[in-house]
């Protein structure tokens, strides 16, 4: 049988467990219990035949009269009507027998004999059939006693008793075990069942509610008890996750609407400027006016579509990136000089400088990673601090090589970022100015940042950005530099192949 509910275990093996262990401690009880009977009985039997060792013994020869006499009147008085004696002398004659017997002697066996006068007590129970023809009812346990006189044995004392009361005794023991020991078991899984169900309660509950939440109702929570235990926790954690889940969805949902959104501008302009080119014959110079728009449209389209299928990959983990020696200093040079055109037709300068710890200029700083996407990183910055800067203004960029990680800052003066907007441009698709970079060729689409971010952080390092609004901006690119001995291998083997 397989059981569905941790409940259900819980309870079975606790009731496993308890009845077992009630049922071991139960059976060494009555065991021990049942032994100390048998030897106090036993005990008792041995008294008492040792109280008539001390009344035969003295005389040399008694008289069966003489001992009758003696024996008989203590006898009564001393041990109870369930006790009945006997002594006989070491050929077999029975000298002395106590009245409550019936008229056949009490058995001596060879053994008995043997053991006996070799000065041992002997204990037996006689069975069933002897002891039925000795007395009415019940089993009989027999001492023999063996008298000596000068280590000559003389007699021998048999005292024996019915054990009718010790097994009632021990019949009452065994049924009370009997009943007692069901019943504290049936109690336990009782208890356990109420133990379990209110200690799974709070569980049932969770289960109910989480499946209630689905994706229309991702507002819905759990509740959290007030006291802090398991159930609490684990209520809390679940809401944590449901949180993330429904951001995760919130963002979702929003990244399919900004996309759709985005695509569709440029394929409505398309749209319309390509019928409006149909409805009336056109001069040529018209038709490559018009193609011309639709071109930047297509390439608008394109960018967007591509940097999509960038974040689309980088987010499933599918975009293969290089592990290569790259020579940071030289990486920057050439972005500076792939942007520097296009800053300079709004007449900003771009300044490239490497400072080391000590600020004086310094040699090669090589990290490992992807060329082309770090060179596409740092084109997508410059573009944003060349986009966002006035005329006529200054860019920075700084390479700071340090042990670890080489620094990169690229400063400019140029609108800077509003403090509302700072927490959200690495958002997809978010643009602080949307009037102003939305436009045009130029246009940005709101993804440089979230794509460059991804990249940077793909090769280890960090990318921050700190703006004052109208005063300016300041990106910060934290990457690991490969240890020197790495990089010191890296330039022989280029020196070997170069
Ligand atoms: N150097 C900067 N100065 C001022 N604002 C900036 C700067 N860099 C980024 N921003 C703001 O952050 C927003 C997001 O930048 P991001 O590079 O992601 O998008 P974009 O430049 O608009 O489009 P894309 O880079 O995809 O062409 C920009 O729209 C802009 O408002
Ligand atoms: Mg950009």
């Amino acid at each position: 049988m397989k059981m569905r509910t941790i409940r259900a275990k819980v309870i079975f093996l606790f009731v496993v467990i308890f009845g077992l262990t009630l049922s071991a401690f139960s059976g060494a009880l009555y065991f021990l219990y049942a032994r100390q009977s048998a030897q106090n009985f036993d005990l008792s039997l041995s008294n008492d035949a040792l109280a008539i060792v001390g009344m035969v013994k003295g005389d040399t020869f008694m008289e069966q009269e003489i001992i009758s006499g003696l024996i008989n009147q203590p006898f009564q008085a001393n041990f109870g009507p369930n006790r009945y004696v006997q002594v006989v002398s070491i050929t077999g004659n029975v000298i002395i027998r106590s009245p409550n017997l019936k008229s056949v002697a009490l058995p001596i066996t060879s053994e008995v004999l043997a053991l006996a006068l070799s000065h041992h007590q002997v204990f037996e129970t006689l069975d069933e059939r002897t002891a039925r023809s000795l007395v009415d009812e019940g089993r009989l346990r027999m001492v023999t006693y063996p008298v000596f006189e000068n280590l000559v044995p003389r007699y021998l004392v048999q005292v024996a008793a019915n054990t009718l009361t010790l097994d009632q005794n021990m019949l009452e023991l065994r049924l009370l075990l009997f009943i007692s020991v069901p019943l504290a078991i049936l109690a336990a899984a009782l208890g356990g069942l109420f133990i379990s169900k209110k200690a799974f309660d709070p569980i049932d509950r969770i289960i109910r509610t989480a499946q209630s939440i689905s994706a229309e109702h991702l507002d819905k929570r759990l509740e959290a008890g007030r006291v802090d235990d398991e159930v609490t926790r684990l209520s809390k954690t679940l809401n944590a996750m449901f949180d993330r889940i429904e951001e995760a969805f919130r963002l979702q949902k929003q990244f399919t609407a900004d996309a759709s959104h985005e695509l569709k501008t440029p394929l409505t302009i398309l749209l319309g400027e390509i019928e409006v080119a149909l409805s009336n014959p056109r001069s040529s110079e018209d038709y490559v006016r018009i193609l011309n728009s639709a071109v930047e449209e297509i390439r608008r389209i394109t960018k967007i579509v591509d940097e999509l299928l960038t974040l689309a990959r980088l987010e499933s983990g599918q975009l293969q990136m290089q592990k290569l020696p790259i020579r940071l200093d030289e990486l920057l040079l050439d972005s500076v000089s792939k942007t520097s055109a296009y800053a300079s037709q709004r007449n900003i300068a771009i300044n490239f400088e490497i400072h080391d710890e000590s600020g004086e200029e310094s040699e090669e700083v090589i990290v490992e990673g992807d060329e082309d996407k770090l060179l596409s990183v740092f084109i997508n910055l410059l573009d944003n601090a060349i986009k966002y800067s006035s005329d006529n203004t200054l860019i920075g960029v700084v390479l700071t090589p340090g042990k670890d990680f080489a620094h990169v800052e690229i400063v400019d003066k140029g609108i800077g970022i509003s403090p509302e907007d700072l927490p959200h441009i690495f958002d997809r698709f978010y643009r602080a100015d949307k009037s102003r970079s939305s436009d045009g060729a130029q246009g940005g689409t709101g993804l440089g940042l979230s794509i460059s971010k991804y990249l940077v952080e793909a090769h280890g390092g960090t990318l921050g950005i700190e703006s004052v609004k109208g005063k300016g901006t300041t990106v910060t690119i934290r990457l690991p530099v490969l240890r020197s001995s790495e990089s010191a291998e890296v330039r022989t083997t280029h020196r070997l192949h170069g």
